[in-house]
């Protein structure tokens, strides 16, 4: 049994699963309320979309995508509103759920109302023959993190998301002892490798919210057209071992109208040696490029990382801890 029927009795206190047709403009309020100052760009967007949410028919919001994104999950009534919410998504893999929008208005706070409402999610995850549930919180939430923690979800990792602007970038210093083995790009059929490489280097559920697809480094015919029509170009350049086998990898992703996006892996055995190089081959080709944000996610206990970043003038926005629940 699926639970995402509509409750039957709206005015009762407690959880229910979402109701498309009443609970939007309810849900949009509390997340406006709970998570208001602390939203990125996007949901700063969502909001400003959104803004009229309590005017606009409830009903009116079963034709908007992003009510859409809020429609699997569960709501806590209270005194005739909503004060609590988990919104679950599904992912490209089969049993694996995400959860979202974990939310209790304020003054309903320590009464046990996210803790049930999780509990609803896990009911719901089993009857839909899943296996895993993953979240993401801010790293210093301490009240999540313990919440989340209560209820058996395990770390995984964190990822802290950096960012700087070119005009603020700084080179990276390289003498001959930190030169490392030569950087060249990445090879079109060495697509697998570079694959491998970066789930050898990064934990599959700190890639969020889908994992790694295999394909990730693949750069064929259609590939490049479908890039090319929208404004995507990226590079990738590489280290090999002596035996060839590629042991470091930064990528540049550029999009039209966004941040460089850039990425750094290196294989575990490797690790220590071939940082600088990588990253200060990234700095020099991003000096070349349209001036625009830098940005680059990366796991947060990678100290030499952390320093090297920090050298280059990037600042630390935010750190989050992936969690995750593994189902019977
Ligand atoms: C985090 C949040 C959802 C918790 O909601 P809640 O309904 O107050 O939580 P519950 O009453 O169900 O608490 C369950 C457990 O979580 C932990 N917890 C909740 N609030 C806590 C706090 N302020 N400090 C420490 N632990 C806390 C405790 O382990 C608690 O169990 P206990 O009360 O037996 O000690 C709520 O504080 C909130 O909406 N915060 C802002 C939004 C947010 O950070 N969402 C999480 C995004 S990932």
């Amino acid at each position: 049994m699926i639970v995402t029927a509509p409750s039957q009795d709206q005015s009762k206190n407690g959880p229910r699963a979402i109701n498309m047709n009443t609970d939007i403009p309810g849900i949009l309020r509390l997340l406006e309320l709970v998570f208001g100052a602390s939203l990125d760009a996007d949901g700063q967007r969502m909001f400003a979309h959104t803004a009229n949410a309590a005017q606009s028919p409830a009903i009116l919001w079963r034709l908007s995508p992003a009510a859409a994104k809020l429609s699997l999950g569960f709501v806590w009534e209270a005194d005739g509103r909503i004060v609590g919410n988990v919104t679950v998504l599904t992912t490209e893999m089969p049993g694996r759920f995400l959860v979202v929008n974990v939310a209790v208005h304020p003054d309903y706070r320590r009464q046990n109302i996210a803790r049930l409402l999780m509990k609803q999610v896990e009911n719901l995850v089993q009857q839909r023959g899943g296996n895993q549930i993953l979240l993401q919180v801010v790293k210093q939430n301490n009240a999540a993190v313990d919440l989340y923690k209560s209820l058996n979800y395990s770390t995984i990792g964190s990822m802290t998301n950096w960012s700087t602007s070119i005009s603020r970038l700084r080179r990276l210093d390289l003498n001959l002892e930190n030169a490392g083995p030569p950087i060249r790009e990445l090879k079109r059929h060495e697509w697998r490798e570079a694959y491998r490489l970066d789930r050898l280097a990064l934990h599959d559920d700190l890639h969020w919210p889908e994992h790694l697809k295999p394909d990730a480094y693949k750069t064929g015919f259609w590939a490049s057209v479908g890039n090319l029509l929208n404004g995507r170009q990226t590079e990738t350049w590489v280290t090999g071992s002596a035996q060839n086998k590629l042991v470091g990898l930064a990528k540049i992703s550029t999009e039209w109208g966004r941040s460089h996006e850039m990425t750094l892996r290196v294989h575990p055995s490797w690790q220590g040696r071939l940082e600088r190089p990588l990253l200060a081959k990234l700095i020099r080709r991003l000096q070349n490029m349209p001036r625009r944000n830098v940005q680059i996610e990366h796991p947060d206990d990678d100290e030499l990382v952390n320093a090297l970043l920090q050298e280059a003038n990037f600042q630390p926005r935010r750190t989050l801890t992936h969690m995750r629940l593994d189902l019977k």
